[in-house]
């Protein structure tokens, strides 16, 4: 329950005197549709019925955000901030709230990328802008020079902003970690509309920014990172095994293997239908990759006929697209498509399941409604890290995080895609890790569960239960940090971070 009445004429006002007016659309703006469906990529996320901001801004310059903060403050008015509108539950721009009375920052237009001279140690850097995706972020540093990298996620439209306030899993974190673990610096506007960076935040807060979810502590403008060296040559597959082509007894010995792999390998598998696909990629060339496999995963008969050898920016192309002729400047397109609905949960599997569960999850994935399942093996150097280090809990004893995916298009009601996915989730219960029922805050999923306000704060009671999910162990330095940074509850969304005074 809301106690704070909203004063959206004075907020629109405020936003006209501080904001170039170009750079704000209103609900009777005749491009504010399109502009609000720009990054939109999930049509389930975007009807008639959806709750729209009452405008969106789209800053150009820091300055502009800073505007945004406070007139939102001073008006009662919050905001939901958007980098790449990737987020699963559309939480960047709409709200599950009828009576939510909000604007939308748009970072689209703030995507520099300045990558450093090369000189600096121990690794050269970049600062790369919220609303950078990730294809232009590997573009730029892969132009630069074509044997530094950034670990990150795999769909190159997805933004910087959301994905490093998540924590960034992909093709090489077995190597050098998620997105976060390579966050050396950000620069951030504050709840009091101040620009902030890691010196004048502070360690709690530089903390709880990389990885504690968006929204919650505020809107991170710019993230300074180290980059990574990658070979010249790296050498990326794909092995497809049916059901009768033995996939069962493969992806089985999968989950022994893959996280105990060298860390300059990575096996995911996509399951769909009755088909497995191990896909991978190794930081290195085939004539060394087809010996080491066959020792440690002779039952995935890989041989040099596999082997696609290219660079680490067409390896970026070719995971995203299938394609290995898939010229790199695809990674460049930031148009996203509005022809498939999908939902998404996801799981992490703590002990090996046995090859009788695999027979009996094959027939989810041929059932009405059946999407896909894709396995993100850990191991290698994340998990060595402390689960206390970033909010991203799932680090060591992890194996691999499954995520399922459910799609369906228009003509659809989607009734039995939805059915399927939370029927297949209730069933891998028994075989995923518990206590909590670990779940990754990128693959958002608003089922878990979604904050109640009491007295227009969040509540802590309400958070714990999707928030242990999420984060564990971290989730009450994270509502300490919130406590700190943003006592009021001004940065907020079904499931960000509620305040909670620390008791230790
Ligand atoms: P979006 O702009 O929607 O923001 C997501 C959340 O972060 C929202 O709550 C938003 O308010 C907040 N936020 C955004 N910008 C912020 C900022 N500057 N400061 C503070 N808060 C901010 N993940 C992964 O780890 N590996 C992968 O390979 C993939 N693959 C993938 C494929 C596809 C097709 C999709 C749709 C998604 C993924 N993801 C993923 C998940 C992805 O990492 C996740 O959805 C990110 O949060 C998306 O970031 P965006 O900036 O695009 O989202």
């Amino acid at each position: 329950v809301s106690s704070v009445t909203s004063d959206s004429d004075g907020f629109l006002q405020c936003l006209s005197e501080n904001i170039p007016s170009g750079l704000i659309y209103t609900q009777a703006a005749s491009n504010f549709i399109d502009v609000l469906v720009s990054s939109v990529r999930n049509p389930r996320l975007f009807s008639n019925a959806t709750v729209r901001p009452l405008c969106i801004v789209t800053p150009v310059d820091v300055s502009h955000v800073q505007a945004a903060v406070r007139c939102g403050r001073a008006n009662g008015v919050r905001l939901r901030v958007r980098s790449g509108g990737h987020d699963y539950e559309g939480l960047s721009y709409r709200s599950e709230r009828a009576d939510e009375v909000f604007g939308v920052v748009d970072l689209s237009n703030l995507r520099a990328i300045t990558v450093s001279a090369g000189d600096e140690r121990p690794m050269p850097t970049a600062w790369v802008d919220s609303g950078a995706t990730l294809g232009e972020l590997y573009y730029t540093i892969a132009k630069n020079n074509s044997e530094l990298a950034f670990p990150a996620g795999i769909c190159p439209t997805i933004g910087v902003g959301g994905h490093f306030s998540g924590g960034g899993i992909g093709m090489m974190m077995r190597r050098f970690g998620l997105s976060i673990d390579n966050v050396l610096d950000a620069k951030l506007v504050n709840a009091s509309g101040d620009i902030v960076d890691r010196a004048a935040m502070g360690e709690d807060h530089f903390w709880a920014i990389r990885g504690g979810g968006g929204e919650s502590f505020g809107i991170v403008v710019s993230w300074k990172v180290s980059l990574v060296r990658v070979p010249s040559t790296v050498t990326a597959f794909n092995i497809f095994k049916t059901v009768d082509q033995g996939a069962i007894d493969v992806l089985t010995r999968w989950q022994d293997v893959a996280p105990d792999l060298p860390s300059d390998i990575t096996i995911r598998v996509i399951v769909q239908g009755q088909r497995a696909t191990f896909q991978s990629l190794y930081l290195g060339t085939c004539s060394d990759l087809v010996p080491m496999l066959n020792g440690s995963f002779p039952e995935l008969g890989m041989t040099s006929a596999d082997c696609l050898e290219m660079t680490w920016l067409q390896s970026a192309a070719f995971f995203n697209f299938w394609n290995r002729h898939t010229p790199v400047e695809a990674l460049l397109n930031r148009k996203t498509s509005l022809s498939t609905f999908t939902k998404n949960k996801s799981d992490y599997v703590r002990r090996a399941i046995p090859k009788e569960a695999w027979s009996n999850i094959f027939p989810w994935l041929t059932m009405s409604g059946a999407g896909m399942i894709i396995l993100e093996p850990h191991g290698g150097f994340i998990g060595t890290i402390p689960a206390g280090a970033t909010p991203y809990p799932h680090r060591s004893g992890v194996l691999y995080n499954i995520q399922y995916i459910t799609f369906w298009s228009s003509g659809d009601d989607g009734s039995s895609a939805m059915t399927w996915i939370s029927s297949f989730y209730d069933f891998m219960e028994q075989y995923v890790s518990e206590n909590p029922r670990e779940t990754y805050v990128n693959y958002r999923d608003l089922d878990i569960g979604e904050n109640m306000v009491v007295n227009d704060v969040s509540s802590f009671d309400s958070g714990r239960v999707w928030g242990e999910k999420y984060f564990a162990g971290n989730f009450r330095r994270l509502a300490a940090v919130k406590w700190a940074v943003d006592p009021t509850d001004y940065f907020r969304n079904e499931q960000s971070i509620p305040p909670q005074q620390s008791t230790a």
